[in-house]
């Protein structure tokens, strides 16, 4: 079996670590029991880019079991678990490409060495697959019959490719789930975030000023959360709605400019580039430390930091400060890398159990039906949505009330009123 992994000895851990993370999993465990009855991936060949975590394991455990061959490689060089990557290639016999830490070059080169299974199906976080095949590997074309993707960024790129008759097969947007974005977006990155970067730098966020860029779902779900630390939060939006909602929910919103001179610590969750750029570094305080918590490296320009400072140093794992030549110093979390991943370890399972149950359904849907599918971008189908919401709630041991006859008559009418 191919493989690239850091070590095969810390298998026996990552093993450990992937049985606790699906103790949080019912849903996926239902679907993967399913699947290991009736088999409806058999004889496909999926080539995955996910970040390498426990929880993803569950999801390559759960499509194997479905009788899919799976080549997996990471959506991140920083996000990978090196021990998890070890027990895919020793307890599961999922090949696995992916080292934490690993430069572009091999990044690349891992991303390559799944596609050599000749994918039927691709699973991106970031869409990375997508785009080598249709720029640099079209042969692999004629094996395809779709794919699926999990994040905004994402979903953003494969729109724009479909907008210029780019997408070259269906693409079913995973991120688009209300199952998925309503739990993972929000309450996962508001959670792991936090984690991310108490790892990284053990500060306590009650009574610190922190600068939130973005109230998308990621966003709203960290603000949230680092309110409720006792953070004094702010949150900077380039959308008129958003920055509404943002002051309704009761945030200070302003521009970067303005938050810059403010904040102790500065998260980017935007999908956008150079969110925290030299224009804000001049302007902030001494000992500001900025993160990233969106898909790519590029919302904070560090490159500018560095053309900016006279020295850096590592103080800390995942903590780089640079020394402007002012003298002011300004850290770095992760070289601008999720720090979700990067420093923790990503959203916890009990919502990633709702993104990749989405996954594994979407991937047999994709069997069932991509006859019948245009190169679009896809959403996940509504009825999968809602079955994935009820198995759920129903493992949260959550009861709701049923609407009578008589109820669901009166939704279904017009005509009587006051
Ligand atoms: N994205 C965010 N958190 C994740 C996790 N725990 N596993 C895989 N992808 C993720």
């Amino acid at each position: 079996m191919k493989y690239a992994i850091k070590d095969v000895k810390l298998a026996e851990h990552g093993r450990k670590k992937i049985i606790w993370a699906d103790k949080e999993m019912p849903v996926l465990r239902q679907v993967r029991e399913r699947f290991a009855k009736q088999k409806p991936l058999k004889g496909i060949k999926i080539a995955a880019c996910l970040h390498v975590t426990t929880e993803t394991a569950n999801l390559a455990i759960t499509l194997k079991a479905g009788g899919a061959d799976i080549y997996l490689c990471a959506s991140n060089p920083l996000s990978t678990q090196d021990d998890t990557a070890a027990a895919l290639v020793k307890y599961y016999d999922i090949p696995t490409f992916a080292i934490k830490g690993e430069d572009n070059k091999t990044y690349y080169k891992h991303l390559n060495e799944t596609l050599t299974i000749k994918p039927n199906i691709t699973i991106d976080d970031g869409c990375d697959l997508v785009t080598n095949i249709v720029s640099k590997n079209r042969v692999l074309l004629k094996d395809i019959i779709g794919g699926a993707e999990e994040t905004t960024t994402g979903v953003i790129r494969l729109k724009a490719m479909e907008r210029d008759g780019a997408l070259e097969y269906p693409v079913i947007a995973v991120n688009d789930a209300m199952t998925k974005h309503f739990f993972d977006n929000r309450y996962g990155t508001g959670q792991s975030t936090i984690d991310g970067i108490v790892r990284a730098t053990n500060i306590l966020l009650a009574g610190k000023v922190v600068v939130v860029a973005g109230y998308g779902w990621c966003g709203r779900g960290f603000a949230m959360r680092v309110k409720g630390l006792g953070a004094h939060t702010i949150v900077t939006e380039v959308d008129h709605l958003k920055a509404i909602e943002a002051a309704m929910d009761g945030f200070e919103v302003m521009p970067m400019k303005e938050a810059a001179k403010k904040g102790d610590i500065f998260v980017t969750l935007t999908g956008d580039l150079n969110v925290v750029d030299k224009a804000h570094f001049v302007l902030m305080k001494d000992g500001a430390i900025v993160c990233n918590s969106g898909h790519f490296n590029d919302e904070i320009n560090i490159m500018a930091l560095k053309e900016m400072s006279k020295s850096s140093k590592n103080v800390r794992d995942f903590v780089e400060e640079y020394t402007l030549k002012s003298g002011k110093k300004i850290c770095i979390l992760a070289d601008g890398r999720l720090i979700n991943l990067s420093a923790a370890e990503g959203h916890p399972a009990s919502v990633m159990d709702m993104s990749f149950a989405n996954h594994a359904l979407s991937a047999e849907y994709l069997v069932n039906n991509y006859k019948n599918l245009e190169k679009k971008v896809y959403v996940v189908p509504e009825n999968i949505d809602r079955e994935i919401a009820r198995l759920k709630l129903n493992a949260m041991g959550i009861k709701i009330d049923v609407l009578t006859p008589e109820q669901k008559k009166y939704l279904n009418s017009w005509q009587s009123g006051t």
